[in-house]
């Protein structure tokens, strides 16, 4: 590992192209969310070494729901064996697991898999592992603007009180914005994820389908990343 560079705090995934890598080998696409999702327990570790702080993971989109039954079923009991089993692994590296996302209409089995890896791994502080589950960008700031108008219907907050500290708080998650997403798969879109969060974050699509995207090329991302010159609406350097 390069000890010089800089290693963004908190990093979005874009899981994507499981279907499309199942697709290229013959496999149902079942196979390709299987190959992926557990490439990413590798990823979370492999995060963790290079010492970045958070890193978000979007795994399953609110309009995913309306993808065929049988795949929808067949993710929903993948989640299940991740949280309950597979993804002990990360607990044992000192991550701490957390979700955003809305619970309806995700099965019971799930939430409870959920509920489960959160309590077990809240003591941790390596690294927090923030997955977007039933997620969407736009149903966050919806339900952030419902929390914010029932604080002031309330009257715990006057409306001059709400700053974007206000927002940043109400959100799923008090999380620091997004310094880089990755999106795998070649698609260039974000697809819902985190549009707040990602005001002004660095962006980067490899061509890879999710399944293949290894240690190897989450390091290139880093490097990738080092050779940006962000700038926040200031002067270039
Ligand atoms: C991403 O892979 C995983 C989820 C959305 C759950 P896709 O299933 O979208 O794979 P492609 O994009 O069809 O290849
Ligand atoms: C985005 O991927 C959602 C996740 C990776 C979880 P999709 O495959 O659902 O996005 P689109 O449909 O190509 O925009
Ligand atoms: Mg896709």
């Amino acid at each position: 590992m390069n000890e010089n560079l800089i290693i963004p705090t908190h990093v979005g995934i874009i899981v994507d192209g499981n279907g499309r890598w199942a697709q290229m080998r013959g496999l149902s696409r079942s196979e390709g969310h299987k190959a992926g999702l557990f490439r990413l327990k590798e990823i979370c570790i492999y995060a963790k070494e290079l010492g970045i702080k958070y890193l978000s993971l979007y795994v399953f989109s609110t309009e995913n729901f309306k993808r065929e039954k049988k795949e929808v079923q067949y993710l929903m009991n993948l989640f299940v064996n991740l949280y309950n089993d597979e993804f002990q692994e990360l607990i044992n590296n000192g991550i701490k697991v957390i979700f955003s996302g809305r619970k309806n209409p995700l099965p019971r089995k799930v939430l409870d898999a959920m509920d489960k890896i959160v309590e077990n791994s809240a003591d941790n502080s390596e690294m927090v592992v923030n997955f977007c589950l039933n997620y969407g960008g736009q149903t966050e700031l919806l339900d952030m603007t419902k929390k914010i108008v029932q604080q002031v219907v309330d009257g715990k907050k006057k409306i001059d009180d709400i700053t974007l500290d206000t927002i940043q708080e109400n959100l799923y998650q008090k999380l620091p914005m997004l310094d880089y997403v990755i999106r795998t798969g070649g698609e260039l879109r974000l697809s819902n994820f985190m549009l707040y969060q990602a005001s002004y974050a660095e962006f980067y699509f490899p061509k890879i389908y999710f399944p293949d995207f290894k240690k190897n090329d989450f390091y290139y991302a880093i490097v990738e990343f080092n050779k940006r010159n962000r700038r926040f609406g200031g002067n270039a350097s």
